[in-house]
């Protein structure tokens, strides 16, 4: 099959176009013809050498890749629920092998889902690992119900663009930070008020929330404590020792206190059931991918470059002919 590797870690040139051995299917994943990755800041972390999980990444050759969607062509034994020609896309850790940029994919039945009617396999890629990582960190790590103020840090990115759409759709009343000139974008997910970070310093900003979600990691729980509301929940994608700390003596304190303000880090899974909860809000019209731009899979390592420009508007996908 031809996919993209690497044989070491560098810069964006490292990444290869060519044929690579067909993985081997165990009896509880399926099998699937890929027609569309995304690329994920993780991506280029580990291009590099410097993801933080380093030690779980599989050996040279390398075949990055987190999503993928695209139709199945054998499954495995153990597996149910699944067959052949159902169109499925999902998302693999690296400790679930990654190697998504390429023409054929394998991947636990538990990890994925059938993708909504109505959306091509182009936006199905980039759907999974960002919005997991939106519905965990809402839903899971914060409790986001009907009701709950939001602010998202980052609300036009991968991760920010769907959880804007996530925690509308959910009956959140949601403040963006981004951009002014994305700020017609994030209104349009369903953001109500937008804060321009380059002009305006939330922290000085009116108003307080139960979440505030940060995908960009400049701010902590002690940095924006102000801005929650007894109880209320800073989470972040950003796995730092002060998120991880605050994180670990939080979850404590709020055992003996309702109006203890917790952090929490999201992790995310490749959990095929949270992915259906994100299919239904796509079925239903309240969520859709938002696509910054297409690549081909041969030309990665541009899409690479765009991603590690740190300027992308939703999800940069590549194609898989
Ligand atoms: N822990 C996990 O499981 C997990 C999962 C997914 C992602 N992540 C991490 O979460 C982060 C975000 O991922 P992503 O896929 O959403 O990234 P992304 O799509 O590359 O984010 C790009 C967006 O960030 C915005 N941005 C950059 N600096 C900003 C700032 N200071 N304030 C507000 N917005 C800013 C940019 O908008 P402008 O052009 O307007 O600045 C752009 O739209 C990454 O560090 C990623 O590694 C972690």
């Amino acid at each position: 099959m031809k996919a993209i590797f690497q044989t070491k870690y560098g810069k964006s040139g490292v990444l290869q176009y060519g044929e690579q051995t067909r993985p081997k299917l165990k009896a509880n994943e399926i099998r699937i013809k890929n027609y569309a990755s995304s690329v994920n800041p993780r991506d280029w972390m580990i291009r590099s050498g410097r993801y933080q999980l380093q030690f779980l990444v599989p050996s040279f050759p390398l075949i990055l890749g987190s999503d993928y969607a695209g139709e199945v062509i054998e499954v495995g034994a153990k597996v149910k629920g699944f067959k052949s020609g159902d169109k499925v896309f999902g998302m693999k850790n690296p400790a679930e092998g990654l190697a998504t940029y390429a023409e054929e994919v394998v991947a636990s039945a538990k990890g994925m889902t059938l993708i909504p009617k109505g959306i091509s396999y182009t936006e199905a890629a980039g759907v999974p690992l960002c919005s997991l990582t939106a519905w965990q960190a809402l839903v899971e790590k914060a409790g986001m119900k009907k009701g709950c103020k939001v602010l998202i840090i980052g609300a036009s990115g991968g991760v920010g663009s769907f959880g804007v759409q996530i925690a509308s759709a959910l009956g959140g009343e949601v403040t963006a930070v981004c951009s002014q000139k994305n700020a017609a974008l994030v209104t349009d997910l369903g953001a109500t008020k937008v804060i321009d970070y380059h002009q305006h310093d939330f922290l000085k900003s009116e108003g307080r929330y139960d979440i505030i979600f940060d995908t960009i990691g400049r701010h902590n729980l002690s940095k924006c404590s102000t801005k929650l509301n007894p109880g209320g929940t800073y989470v972040s994608t950003i796995p730092s020792p002060k998120n991880l700390k605050a994180m670990v003596i939080t979850s404590i304190n709020a055992m003996f206190s309702k109006a203890c303000k917790k952090a929490k880090v999201v992790m995310v899974k490749a959990e095929g059931s949270d992915l259906e909860e994100v299919a239904k809000l796509i079925s239903a019209g309240n969520v859709k991918p938002v696509i910054d731009q297409v690549f081909p899979l041969q030309q990665a390592s541009q899409a690479h470059d765009r991603s590690r420009s740190l300027r992308a508007k939703g999800k940069i996908i590549l194609e898989i002919q």
